[in-house]
């Protein structure tokens, strides 16, 4: 870990000669970052002692707009931290060299929610061999070379998810699966959970496909889907936007009312709305995690010691508990 003293004289340097917005420029080569006013006074003043980059893998849906809203409000209560954002726009060739430019920069600290496993793997491991403490938000990489990993319990939540369908449809029916992005973890934990989930029913998968956490494809596959099969009783997507975009498929040729659809995220202004508007039966909820980074690097960066491994709570939504905040799926287990 640096010192504070030699960390200010790299910001110092950094911003030496150049307007802070400069060097803002200079890391966001290849994205866009949007540092808070009041951490950007901080900087400007000389009150900032740490800089976070922080990668975002992209801004293209909701749940990331939060996440990094997340990040902003707990940023601005701690005027000793600069947070400085990129957006790799889904790209994980981008994402990488966004990690390679914070190393070369000699940011304090990274937070990243990358995009996928592998190829990200390397400049993670990179930064952490630097002695750059790397905070990995949501969507794991390979491996143990990180300082700290937050996110819910994917694999816990698609086996609530298969659990919650099994008993919906009494063991029986035909369903649709929407994976997320199969080289990502959540994809992959919310797939394997499912199966776990609905092991010894008497349900059918009768399509499955990668939508790849996009909701336009997510409708796209549902067409095929709505095409081949006459009969769907559920759709189980991985998150919400792909919930979404298959209703819009059933809706398109009038079948919304013969299935239900079942999502992942539960964002108050997203999935906990289309539940209020009958769109969807149930979703389960999936923190951002963008607070408990924040807490976490002040933690790294004030040289104490955290835990590898930071576990998030998840709750359902239904159309009967919404009004009550959900219902905690540990709750619902412990019954
Ligand atoms: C956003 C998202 C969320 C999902 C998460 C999984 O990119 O697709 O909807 O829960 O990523 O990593």
């Amino acid at each position: 870990m640096k010192t504070k003293k030699k960390i200010k004289k790299q910001i110092a340097g950094l911003t030496a000669g150049v307007t802070l917005s400069a060097v803002l420029m200079l890391f966001g080569c290849g994205g866009k970052e949007t540092p808070s006013a009041s951490s950007e006074e901080a900087a400007e003043s000389g009150r900032a002692e740490w800089v976070i980059g922080m990668s975002q893998c992209n801004l293209g849906e909701p749940w990331r707009v939060q996440m990094n809203l997340d990040i902003k409000q707990e940023a601005e209560k701690h005027p000793e931290i600069k947070i400085i954002f990129k957006d790799a726009q889904n790209d994980s060739m981008k994402q990488r060299s966004q990690v390679e430019e914070y190393i070369s920069a000699g940011v304090d600290l990274i937070i990243i929610s990358p995009k996928e496993a592998a190829p990200l793997t390397p400049p993670i491991a990179a930064a952490y061999e630097k002695g750059i403490p790397v905070i990995v938000l949501d969507r794991r990489i390979l491996g143990d070379r990180y300082a700290c990993f937050i996110g819910a319990d994917n694999k816990k939540i698609g086996k609530a998810a298969g659990e919650w369908i099994v008993d919906k449809l009494g063991g029986q029916g035909r369903i649709v699966e929407l994976k997320g992005l199969m080289t990502s973890t959540p994809g992959q934990d919310r797939h394997s959970g499912f199966r776990e989930g609905i092991k010894g029913s008497e349900l059918k998968i009768i399509f499955e496909a990668d939508m790849k956490w996009l909701e336009p494809e997510a409708r796209k596959e549902m067409e095929s889907a709505l095409a081949r099969f006459k009969d769907i009783d559920l759709v189980y997507a991985h998150n919400d936007p792909g919930a979404h975009g298959a209703y819009l498929a059933a809706k398109a040729v009038d079948r919304e009312n013969d299935i239900l659809f079942v999502g992942i995220d539960a964002l108050p202004h997203e999935g906990q709305i289309y539940i209020r508007q009958g769109i969807i039966s149930a979703c389960f909820e999936y923190p951002t995690g963008g607070k408990e980074a924040v807490l976490t690097a002040l933690e790294i960066l004030n040289g104490r010691d955290v835990s590898r491994e930071i576990t998030l709570r998840s709750r359902v939504f239904t159309k009967d508990n919404i009004d009550e905040g959900g219902q905690w799926l540990e709750e619902k287990q412990d019954e």
